[in-house]
């Protein structure tokens, strides 16, 4: 479930360009441009209705039955929802240094072109300090510190979706951005601190004029062919007819943008983002409000949230696997090999050993990290966390039957973002976080005891690094393509 936000830097002549054309142009040929030709996506056609103005106070009922039952399905607005948050009315750039500019966010660089991208791991103070001229903008797990000063909407504080909210982050950066057109796998709040930004949001039965499918497989999809900043409208005349909706957020604004549901993202100068992600998989049970009353205090550091800040999951991207799609993707792994390998030297219908599982999880991991022998041993220790009857196999049903906490650590491993040397620094100091359930704290005195995860699981018999990559790298390949479609390394 990687998000799909390609950000590129606003061509910042464009809104002149209109006025050139207009002109240029001989009057014999003005019908044969179409409108919008050359101009960023949107300039093609007026926009449709105004989106529904969501009552702040609406109860998670009546949202669920308005906004995300297939009938409903829309994205909405709620008019200033946090305008009495203390971060819409404190967060400057001295209050969040004074406040909270020890914290490590991740940063990415917005690009003309969007070739490349990077992302490093900055302190907050530190990204204050340089973002006015450095192109960076930060998109990151927000710290659990400044989640007291946001609002949680009221229809998130009762029933099914409250208790399956999946992240909280924060984006911040100087603006002028445009986003790819793309959609998400999860469903999303998307509130305004500071700045502004406009919103273009585009129907699903709209997605073949874009060249877009809606992807069952990886949730998240983004509209590759198409430079949104200069449409081509004579080579990509199907978005000439594309239907949309548009609006402006001011601070304190929020955006409901449902799972799937593409959008384009303007934002036009200093801008500060809250989003707020559930999962869209759950169906919501009329039964589960309870006598729950949701307030207007309530801040979103009251919410239990399956990614936070403190466990290390700084270390993650934004937009990651929710345990329960990790735990369907590891089973569904386990199901294609069975298929591809059961005629070959190595099979065992008992399940991975665990010096397969550790190759099968590098395989899968969605970003290169340095193969330190420090993250082996994380794998191995994970292996070991799954097999519950410690017969050195990973059976399916143990991967069925896995807990949330181990399909974090799977999460982490494959979702952690590409961070170089402070990864690096990091993966060498710990084996990243370790939940209890991947080895008890007395194991964990153990291993450190000994030295090394590696050493510790061989002197209790089990083998955790024989080579075994090799027989299997075609068939890994394969997973490989399987599982990452072809829009592998874009984030
Ligand atoms: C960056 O720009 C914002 C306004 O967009 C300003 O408030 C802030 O002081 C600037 N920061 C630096 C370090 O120049
Ligand atoms: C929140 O406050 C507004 C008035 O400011 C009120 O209309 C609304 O009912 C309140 N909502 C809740 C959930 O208390
Ligand atoms: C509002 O809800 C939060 C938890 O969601 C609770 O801590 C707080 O006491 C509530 N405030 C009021 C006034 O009911
Ligand atoms: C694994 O096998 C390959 C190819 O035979 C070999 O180059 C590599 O050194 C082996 N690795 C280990 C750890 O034995």
């Amino acid at each position: 479930m990687i998000w799909l936000i390609l950000v590129t830097l606003l061509d910042k002549s464009s809104s002149s360009i209109w006025f050139k054309d207009y002109f240029l142009i001989p009057p014999a040929t003005c019908g044969l441009i179409p409108p919008g030709h050359l101009h960023p996506f949107g300039y093609h056609k007026q926009p449709l209705e105004q989106m529904d103005v969501i009552p702040n106070a609406i109860s998670a009922d009546e949202f669920d039955k308005i906004y995300i039952q297939p009938e409903g399905h829309r994205p909405g607005i709620f008019r200033g929802l946090q305008k009495q948050s203390k971060a819409t009315l404190y967060w400057d750039d001295k209050y969040l240094k004074e406040n909270f500019g020890e914290y490590k966010v991740l940063t990415e660089i917005k690009h003309e072109l969007r070739q490349e991208f990077g992302k490093r791991l900055n302190t907050l103070s530190k990204f204050l300090e340089e973002y006015n001229t450095t192109n960076q903008y930060v998109v990151t797990v927000l710290p659990d510190e400044m989640r007291r000063e946001v609002l949680m909407p009221s229809f998130l504080q009762c029933g099914t979706y409250s208790h399956n909210l999946l992240e909280l982050n924060l984006w911040m950066g100087s603006g002028d951005t445009a986003s790819q057109v793309h959609y998400d796998a999860d469903h999303n709040v998307h509130c305004l601190i500071a700045g502004k930004k406009s919103f273009f949001m585009i129907h699903p039965d709209q997605y073949k004029k874009l060249y877009m499918e809606r992807l069952e497989h990886t949730g998240s999809n983004y509209c590759p062919d198409i430079n949104q900043n200069k449409v081509d409208m004579l080579e990509d005349s199907s978005v000439a007819d594309v239907d949309y909706q548009w609006d402006v957020l001011h601070p304190g604004d929020c955006i409901f943008i449902p799972a799937q549901y593409s959008h384009q993202v303007r934002s036009y100068g200093r801008s500060i983002s809250v989003t707020i992600l559930w999962d869209p998989t759950v169906q919501f049970d009329t039964d589960s409000m309870g006598d729950c009353e949701p307030n207007n205090t309530s801040s979103i550091a009251d919410h239990n949230v399956v990614w936070n800040y403190k466990l290390e999951d700084i270390f993650l991207d934004v937009g990651y696997a929710t345990p329960h799609v990790m735990r369907k993707e590891m089973v569904g792994v386990w199901e294609q090999w069975k298929e591809k390998i059961s005629d070959l030297e190595g099979y065992d219908s008992t399940g991975w050993t665990y010096c397969q599982f550790v190759s099968l999880m590098f395989d899968m991991k969605r970003w290169s990290l340095p193969e330190c022998k420090y993250t082996r041993n994380w794998v191995a220790l994970i292996a070991y966390g799954l097999d519950t009857n410690k017969d050195l196999h990973i059976s399916p049903t143990e991967l069925s039957d896995s807990s949330d906490l181990l399909m974090k650590a799977v999460s982490h491993f494959v979702d952690a973002p590409n961070l170089n040397d402070e990864m690096y620094d990091f993966c060498k100091k710990e084996f990243f976080y370790i939940p209890p359930e991947v080895v008890s704290p007395e194991e964990m005195e153990e291993i450190k005891t000994v030295g090394s995860a590696e050493k510790w699981m061989k002197q209790k018999g089990y083998e955790a690094s024989k080579n075994f990559s090799e027989m299997f790298s075609d068939f890994l390949e394969y997973i490989h393509d399987a599982i990452h479609g072809e829009n592998e390394g874009d984030d």
